[in-house]
């Protein structure tokens, strides 16, 4: 007797687009005798079908309009792999999802910008359909994480989540803390390398690690929140000297975390550059790599890591939600709402790095301590190496300054663990000074953050 055919239409023939063709045509055999099924892709919507590589050999699969995929009668799977051009993009792009969803289809996403904009619309659609959405590629690409989380550890109650969700930030302050790059030359080699985008706003902003971090709020708990209320620092203010101090002085390194913390029903989430220290497994993870630490109750603490993108990993995501839902596996966990749907201020108490670059005389040091004293925050410690006229020259054409590249004095301050409100409110006063000659720079410090103890000393 055949196998039962599943066909499937694709929206989007790019970098993930192309590798979901390549998996589902050049392996169609060896996944039929795995899952005892067949599937098939039936149509392909792209704008330019000419241009793309399994266009010569399969041109009847191809077409210009995106309704023959989403509302064909006989592909049951939509996998929605559009890129956005424009932020404007995203409703047509959840629309043709809900449209899917209403013509009866399952749908497989790879897009977290469209979750994060539109997945409350995009979830009740599903739910009203009673049908099937995945969205594994959406996060730390080739990682099996949304499965992981979202069937793996269903039981369990995840209480915090730390990940390293951006392959360009990571690849870029790798650079910086190893190689002793410069951002900006560290910035060029990615983007030479095809890491990082020609515009890389999105990535070291930290607006795409929010935007995943997002679609994990909606996953775990159900929250649907604005991209507005998940504060979001990037890494564009962090320099070379940060990771020396880092590192010499603190035995520290820099990543950039997108973090959960959750107590009951109160959720805090933030996108920000944390400093860890150097032998915490997320702090060991370098290059384009994704991490993601998990603490939970029954668990405990685990780690994921893994390569967050490129073709090969992300259509892998892609095609293993398809065969689920080819499969019949309905058993990923359905995002069920908190009665708020807001995140909370953190309120914890957490250390501080701060970075100074001033204009030297004499006092700054007493000026400083004085604004931090009126907010009752405690100085720990106030640190300072011995910088290299190259060093200080570098800060001189960076800052604008005029005078000699001697005046130049970087230094840190650590801080002891404070809520972030006092010491923001120290630093308004603080940056009113006209030592300053860049903004100070602050850095979360999370010494203890939970651990995977993988070897022992
Ligand atoms: N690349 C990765 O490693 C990776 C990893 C994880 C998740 N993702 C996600 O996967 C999705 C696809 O990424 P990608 O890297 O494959 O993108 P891509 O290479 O830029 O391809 C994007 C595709 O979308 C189409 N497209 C873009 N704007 C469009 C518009 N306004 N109207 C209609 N079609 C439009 C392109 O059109 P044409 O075919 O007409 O040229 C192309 O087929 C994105 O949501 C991305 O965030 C990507």
């Amino acid at each position: 007797m055949a196998n039962k055919v599943v066909k499937i239409g694709l929206l989007g023939s790019g970098t993930v687009g192309n590798g979901v063709q390549d998996i589902l045509f050049q392996d169609s055999q060896e996944l039929e005798k795995k899952l005892g099924l067949r599937l098939e892709i039936e149509k392909i919507y792209t704008r330019s079908p000419q241009k793309k590589p399994w266009f010569s050999s399969l041109p009847q699969k191809f077409t210009t309009r995106p309704a023959e995929v989403t509302k064909h009668p006989e592909i049951s799977i939509v996998v929605e792999v559009l890129g956005l051009e424009r932020q404007e993009d995203a409703k047509n792009v959840a629309n043709y999802i809900i449209d899917a969803f209403r013509a009866g289809k399952a749908v497989v996403t790879a897009n977290k910008a469209v979750l994060a904009s539109y997945g409350e619309e995009i979830h009740r659609a599903a739910t009203e359909a009673n049908r099937d959405l995945r969205f594994e590629a959406s996060v730390a690409g080739g990682i099996p994480i949304i499965r992981s989380l979202g069937e793996g550890l269903l039981p369990d109650h995840i209480n915090q989540l730390y990940g390293i969700l951006n392959g360009t930030c990571n690849y870029i302050l790798s650079s910086i803390s190893n190689q002793g790059k410069t951002f900006e030359s560290a910035l060029q080699e990615a983007q030479k390398l095809g890491y990082a985008e020609t515009d890389p706003t999105a990535d070291i902003r930290g607006y795409d690690t929010r935007d995943k971090l997002i679609v994990l709020l909606q996953l775990l708990y159900g929250l649907f929140v604005k991209r507005e209320d998940v504060t979001t620092e990037g890494i564009d203010h962090l320099e070379k000297v940060d990771f020396d101090y880092a590192q010499q002085k603190l035995h520290s390194n820099v990543k950039l975390l997108g973090y959960i913390r959750r107590k009951d029903n109160d959720v805090v989430a933030r996108v920000s550059p944390i400093m860890m220290k150097s032998d915490h497994v997320l702090a060991r993870v370098d290059g384009a790599l994704n991490a993601i630490l998990v603490d939970s109750q029954y668990c405990e603490t685990m780690c994921f890591v893994g390569k967050g993108a490129g073709a090969g990993p992300t259509a892998n995501s892609v095609v293993s939600d398809v065969v689920s839902i080819a499969m019949g596996h309905h058993i990923q966990r359905r995002p069920i709402g908190f009665q708020h749907n807001k995140l909370l201020e953190e309120k914890e108490e957490n250390k501080y790095y701060i970075r100074f670059v001033v204009k030297d005389r004499p006092g700054i040091v007493s000026e400083i301590l004085s604004y931090l004293k009126e907010n009752m925050v405690n100085v720990d410690e106030v640190l300072q190496l011995r910088h290299s006229q190259e060093e200080r020259t570098y800060f001189k054409k960076k800052c604008g300054f005029t005078g000699a590249a001697d005046k130049i004095l970087p230094f840190i301050l650590t801080v002891e663990p404070c809520r972030e409100i006092p010491l923001r409110k120290a630093l308004d006063g603080i940056k009113r000074q006209d030592f300053l000659l860049t903004e100070p720079v602050v850095i979360k410090m999370l010494p203890s953050l939970p651990d995977v103890v993988t070897h022992q000393v």
